[in-house]
């Protein structure tokens, strides 16, 4: 599937799970939880919509740089399990585990695809689309790497806590970890 027709796809099937819809109960309800009920599996549908309701959150020129990978699988756990030694009991118990990459350095090679779609829903003026892609393409692939990497991580952290907070709106827990084993994960 395109990247246009899944964006298409996951915006018509958005906020069809949310079980709590109010802001201070999902704002004071989302703590970090370990160890978890493991007889609840989240769907993988249910994933990928709380995934799309979180990439909602704003991102520098809209390039969305967070790549998620998702590992609910037992042989997947088992990979990750020595990656993220200090928290194995949240690897254990919940029904995903999913890894967000800090983030995708290159994300303006996706930026035009985006201000497409932006334009053929009505969002945005073909005009406006054009003279932001002529900044964007100009600026960004420019950029020394340490700034890319700060926007990327800048804006990968906002769409975390957007997903926590999505997550919780689910009537799921989650547990935000922080770890450069991480990244060896994503790989393995
Ligand atoms: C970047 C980051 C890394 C974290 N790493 C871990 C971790 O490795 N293990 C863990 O159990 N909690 C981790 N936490 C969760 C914090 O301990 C937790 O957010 C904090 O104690 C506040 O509790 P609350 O999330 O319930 O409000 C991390 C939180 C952040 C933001």
């Amino acid at each position: 599937m395109s990247k246009k027709s899944y964006v298409i796809k996951m915006r018509d099937s958005m906020f069809n799970h949310i079980v709590i819809n109010d802001f201070a109960s999902i704002v004071k309800g989302r703590r970090s939880v370990r160890n978890y009920d493991e007889t609840i599996k989240i769907s993988k549908e249910e994933i990928s919509e709380i995934i799309s309701e979180a990439s909602l959150a704003p991102s520098s020129a809209n390039m969305q740089p967070w790549r998620v990978v998702v590992v609910d699988t037992p042989e997947g756990k088992e990979k990750l399990r020595p990656l993220v030694r200090f928290n194995t009991l949240q690897n254990d118990t919940s029904s995903a585990m999913l890894l967000i990459i800090f983030g995708d350095t290159q994300s303006y090679l996706y930026v035009k695809e985006i201000y497409n779609i932006a334009v053929e829903q009505g969002k945005m003026p073909a005009k406006v689309r054009d003279s932001q892609l002529e900044t964007i393409l100009s600026m960004y692939p420019t950029l020394p790497k340490e700034i890319k990497v700060e926007v990327a991580k800048v804006d990968s952290s906002i769409f975390t806590m957007q997903l926590m907070l999505v997550a919780h709106a689910h009537g799921y827990d989650t547990n935000p970890t922080g770890s450069n084993s991480l990244i060896k994960a994503a790989a393995a």
